[in-house]
């Protein structure tokens, strides 16, 4: 027995030296890109920074990065001003207005309902609203037309929104939704902006990265688990009002002069593309891009499908469809099954070889795979989903560079995760990718984080506990 253990013990000791070895010298391969970025603060490389900047803090989007950041990748780098952006993975569009703020015309890719219905009313209202529209928002401000509006537009939910709302709260959505029918379609596209916008804070849930966490007075409380309060739930009324006037006071600050009718004060710099990078980077021009501003699910198993049920099931999906987009999404949850890449793609071969051959990845998947065969994860798909995440980003890359013009950068924020006691160094593991596909990669900045993020630790092969990190490739 002792012996046996033993060997069990020994085997999982030497694959986790083996990861040990090839991260230690892959972090020395990238030594003298790797630097800690002081510039860089937790604020600016998450949603935290857009807090007080308007209409990108209409809908709180905690996987966002802030427009600053853009901002200062963009000008800060060469040829970041000029031509098009892209961002492949858009959310709700941060890169795609801060470019367009900029001048630079921007496409974005985004596969959830909720980040292309955001993305798609802020272009709508790029283009203006004639005087007759922002009256008639006005008259929603100071008439509340929902009150005792006789007809009520039920909405969709599935098993994991039931009951998400308290029932007078569920009254007035639905008496709000059946008094927006009567609007036109522009009109019709601000309420529903603003329905979204709120739904979070008149409900009993949080978004807490892999689920929703439902408040102790929803009645639904999990065995075992301590009662959670979110702290105060909003009314209905209270919490749709002050979105609006928020809207309207944007609209009303940022156009200039208001029009009796509505005419296009200019065409949107902006387009979007609905549905899977996967599927949509193939059918994009080669070298048409003269940046790239992204940031990629991480892989740290967060669920935008669950996290996002509220807004989703208010757009009318159905639980089916909730289930394929699931499996449609980058996998970086342990429910996504293997995606025939290939299938999509025949020619991507190059880049799934590349994936397949990259010593580190390829230590921690062995690693993975041991642990999950002495019954030692707590998922055992964690090692596909892992495997999943690197061959699908290998694509995505490959795909990045043959879109990008010639010298050409990409800028990535992503994070390490850690499973079964291993940290996975995705921006060495990637970074190698992006070389091993042709890019150069100029730096992988280390955002400034929690204790052990010192010079020193740096210099010890940049072995921090979960870096978050910005990379800048080029294209060559
Ligand atoms: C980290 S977020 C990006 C947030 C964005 N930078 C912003 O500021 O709003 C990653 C995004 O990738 C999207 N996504 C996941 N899988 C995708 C896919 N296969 N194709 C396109 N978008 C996808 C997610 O829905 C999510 O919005």
């Amino acid at each position: 027995m002792t012996f046996q253990k033993d060997s069990v013990d020994s085997r999982s000791d030497n694959l986790r030296a083996d990861i040990t070895k090839f991260d230690t010298e892959l972090a020395e391969d990238f030594k003298s890109q790797m630097s800690i970025a002081p510039f860089l603060s937790r604020k600016i490389v998450s949603f935290q920074g857009n807090k007080s900047k308007p209409a990108y803090n209409w809908y709180k989007y905690k996987e966002a990065y802030s427009a600053g950041l853009v901002e200062y990748f963009l000008s800060n780098y060469e040829g970041g001003t000029q031509g098009k952006v892209l961002d492949p993975f858009a959310g709700i569009g941060t890169t795609l207005f801060a470019a367009s703020e900029q001048d630079i015309h921007a496409d974005g890719i985004e596969l959830l309902p909720i980040g292309q219905e955001i993305i798609q009313s802020r272009i709508m209202l790029q283009k203006g609203l004639s005087t007759n529209d922002t009256d008639k928002l006005e008259w929603w401000i100071s008439s509340q037309p929902w009150k005792g509006y006789p007809e009520r537009t039920p909405f969709s939910t599935f098993r994991i929104t039931e009951g998400a709302y308290p029932s007078d709260t569920v009254e007035s959505i639905e008496r709000y939704r059946g008094a927006m029918h009567q609007e036109s379609e522009k009109i019709k596209a601000i309420l529903r902006l603003a329905l979204l916008c709120v739904l979070e804070s008149i409900s009993y849930t949080r978004k807490d990265g892999q689920y929703l966490r439902w408040d102790a007075r929803s009645g639904k409380i999990r065995p075992g688990t301590k009662p959670f309060d979110k702290g105060e739930i909003l009314s209905f009324d209270f919490a749709i009002i002050a979105k609006l006037k928020e809207i309207l006071s944007y609209i009303t600050s940022h156009q200039t002069p208001i029009t009796l009718f509505p005419i296009l004060h200019t065409e949107s710099n902006i387009r979007l593309f609905p549905g899977s990078c996967l599927e949509i980077l193939p059918t994009l021009e080669t070298e048409s891009y003269t940046a790239i501003m992204t940031s990629p699910p991480y892989c740290n198993r967060y669920d935008y499908t669950r996290t996002y049920a509220l807004e989703l099931a208010m757009l009318g999906l159905k639980h089916e469809d909730v289930c394929s987009l699931r499996q449609e999404m980058l996998s970086c949850t342990v429910e996504n099954r293997e995606k025939d890449l290939l299938n999509i793609c025949p020619n991507w071969e190059p880049y799934i070889d590349v994936a397949n051959n990259q010593k580190l990845l390829n230590s921690i998947n062995a690693y993975l795979e041991n642990e999950k065969s002495l019954g030692r994860l707590n998922n055992n798909s964690i090692p596909r989903m892992v495997r999943g995440y690197f061959s699908e980003m290998a694509c995505v890359i490959g795909e990045c560079f043959r879109v990008l013009k010639p010298n050409a950068r990409l800028f990535m924020v992503n994070d390490n995760v850690r499973y079964a006691g291993i940290g996975i160094s995705v921006d060495l593991i990637l970074s190698d990718i992006a070389r091993k596909l042709g890019f150069e990669v100029e730096k992988i900045l280390v955002v400034p984080g929690k204790k052990g993020n010192s010079s020193q630790q740096m210099g010890m092969y940049g072995r921090i506990p979960l870096r978050k990190c910005v990379y800048v490739w080029r294209r060559r």
